[in-house]
């Protein structure tokens, strides 16, 4: 056996093997590069997916020819100045990179200081050649072409254009959203598929980061979050949560960054789980944009290749700060809106009884006005007239708590009983021959949608119902391009869309049995779907998830008001339905209380 040093260029290209996965780890490095060399904008264009050429271009520091020539060879930086690994504060520390990506592709590196002029620099499979003069406004400008070339083995890996690209979006994303004051653009040669502008000096860095997050995570996330800022033992948490109305069936946009660095990390995920927990359905999932900043010395940053992982001292700190800080905002939230709500009520009191109001407030005047809002409505409600309009005018718009329905005349006998009324326009009940009955009309009603459509989907016989004003869903682009892979699958099952630009998707028409849906939550619930669901595979594999995403979307909301023909006809297909006994989350979809457990509750036993 003889041992020998490996050649420099192999050296290189097993690093590269791992440092630079994708072309999405080629852009993460060199925009990490123009962010560390101070840029105050950056553009990013991709050919091919980034197999054609991958070109980043800053206008910060620049290079003069001396750094040029030691850029490109290994374990040469700029940025480990007390040759500390315990003190990083920079993205890049290894001065891995460039020679990682000169190895396998053919690097071009043009860069010029203030003041002098531009040169560059190549690098062909590994090989370098001579410095040459090159004219350069400003900065740098790095040409990657034909990544992969010398190692056609990891060529191989590489997944269709559009995953690449969408790959190399994320990750510009990711790093834009720790970074609003620089300007980014990344586009597929032919269009921008992302740009946000630096906007720092406008409202003030918070405006500023809240303004990325928009662009990046949508605009309903920078309307329903809240801010987070929580400090324990000199470690500090900021950024914004979504409030739980706003979720995802994904952590795709559960986003962490420590210390400026987009990281993955499970510590999120079940932190940011744990903090939700009583207030998202299961298989939901928040969106969280947080930021954790750290003394360097407390976190480890060179346990990943791709530096996508840290590790902290002491763990347990940040998972109690994220789960503490979302805790602790949500509760602030919970209190808001619980009083807006009281406002509201006791608002909608007072003007009806204004003094001096010329509302004729009729027989129920008589209580003095000290009668509750929702009693004096649902007594309203009881002797409306037949033909619905109110005889309080100004109360029609607020529906009461209770709707009080004449006595009913259905058989008793059916086991979930006759409907008597509908409790907060959520809430069925109904007199049984031995009790009574509450149904969850929601969870109810999700539950036979869902097994109608199963049962119209495994006899094709779906039908389909147009929209009388098609519906425009405003999606990021890689979920209009996953839908628009699957437009016939989708119509199959009764959905019909179409592409409608880059940024969205027109819908014309949905499966009959969802009756009035919410089309847009349906479409985006259906786009994350996908994003989980394999290229290969096809929809009808997962029917069980496409089904219940759109049973969930096409049940009778809790807050519509039923009645009482709608609310038997539900109890009666309840009984017929297998499984109608909880939703599809596995909640219970009724309970059941007999005569003898009342009268237990009123010690009549
Ligand atoms: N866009 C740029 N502008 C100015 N200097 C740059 C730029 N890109 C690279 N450099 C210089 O080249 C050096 C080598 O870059 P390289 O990415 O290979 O290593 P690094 O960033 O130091 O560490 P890492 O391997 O962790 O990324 C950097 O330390 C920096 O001095
Ligand atoms: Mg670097």
């Amino acid at each position: 056996m003889k041992i020998r040093r490996l050649p420099e260029n192999i050296v290189n290209q097993i690093a590269a093997g791992e440092v630079i996965e994708r072309p999405a780890s080629a852009v993460k490095e060199l925009v990490e590069n123009a962010i560390d060399a101070g840029a105050g904008r950056i553009d990013v264009v991709l050919r091919d997916g980034g197999r054609a050429l991958i070109l980043v271009s800053d206008d910060g520091s620049g290079m003069t020819p001396d750094e040029l020539g030691l850029a490109v060879e290994r374990h040469a930086t700029s940025k480990l100045p007390n040759n500390d690994l315990t003190h990083v504060v920079t993205l890049g520390f290894r001065g891995e990179a460039l020679p990682s990506i000169g190895s396998v592709s053919r690097l071009s590196i043009s860069s010029r200081v203030a003041g002098a002029d531009g040169w560059k620099i190549c690098v062909e499979g590994g090989h370098v050649h001579a410095l040459q003069p090159a004219p350069l406004d400003y900065g740098t400008r790095v040409e990657v072409r034909d990544l992969f070339y010398a190692t056609p083995a990891r060529l191989k890996f590489l997944k269709t254009e559009r995953t690449e690209i969408d790959h190399a979006v994320d990750t510009v994303q990711r790093l834009a959203m720790a970074h609003p004051g620089i300007a980014f653009t990344i586009s597929d040669g032919e269009r921008e598929r992302f740009t946000s502008a630096a906007t720092e000096d406008l409202g003030g860095a918070e405006g500023a980061l809240l303004r990325r997050l928009a662009d990046v995570m949508g605009r309903d996330f920078a309307e329903n979050s809240l801010t987070i800022d929580a400090e324990r033992d000199g470690v500090r948490l900021t950024g914004y949560a979504g409030l739980p109305t706003l979720n995802r069936k994904t952590t795709k946009h559960q986003y962490l960054f420590i210390n400026g660095r987009p990281v993955r990390d499970r510590l999120l995920t079940g932190a940011v789980r744990g903090a939700y927990q009583d207030f998202l359905a299961r298989g939901r999932h928040s969106l969280v944009a947080l930021f954790v900043e750290i003394d360097p010395e407390l976190v480890d940053v060179n346990v990943h290749p791709a530096k996508a992982e840290v590790r902290f001292r002491d763990p347990g700190v940040v998972r109690g700060l994220i789960v503490g800080g979302l805790r602790h905002a949500l509760a602030e939230a919970g209190h808001r809106a619980s009083t807006t709500v009281a406002d509201t009520a006791l608002g909608a009191f007072r003007s009806v009884n204004a003094p001096g109001s010329s509302t004729d407030y009729g027989g129920a005047r008589g209580f003095g006005g000290r009668v509750s809002t929702g009693l004096a409505e649902a007594a309203v409600q009881y002797f409306a007239p037949r033909d619905g309009s109110s005889v309080i005018p100004g109360l029609e718009s607020a529906p009461p708590a209770v709707a009080i329905m004449e006595p009913s005349t259905e058989d008793t006998s059916f086991p979930l009983g006759a409907a008597q009324a509908q409790l907060h326009e959520t809430y069925i009940v109904a007199q049984t021959a031995q009790g009574l009955v509450i149904v969850d009309q929601h969870a109810a009603h999700e539950r036979l949608v869902y097994e109608r459509m199963k049962t119209a989907l495994a006899s094709g016989a779906v039908t389909c119902q147009g929209l009388l004003l098609p519906e425009v869903v405003d999606l990021d682009e890689a979920s209009v391009n996953r839908l628009a892979d699957r437009l016939d699958e989708f119509a199959e099952l009764g959905l019909v869309l179409e592409k409608f630009g880059p940024g969205a998707v027109v819908v014309r028409e949905v499966p009959a049995l969802l009756g009035q849906s919410d089309v847009a939550g349906l479409v985006r619930d259906l786009a994350d779907d996908l994003s989980e669901i394999g290229t290969t595979q096809s929809l009808k594999e997962r029917l069980d998830d496409v089904c219940s995403t759109m049973a969930c979307h096409g049940s009778v909301r809790a807050g519509r008001r039923l009645n009482r023909d709608e609310m038997n006809a539900l109890l009666r297909e309840m009984e017929m339905t297998p499984h109608a006994g909880q939703c599809n989350h596995g909640r219970p979809t009724y309970v059941e209380l007999n005569l003898t457990d009342i009268e237990r509750l009123f010690g009549r036993r």
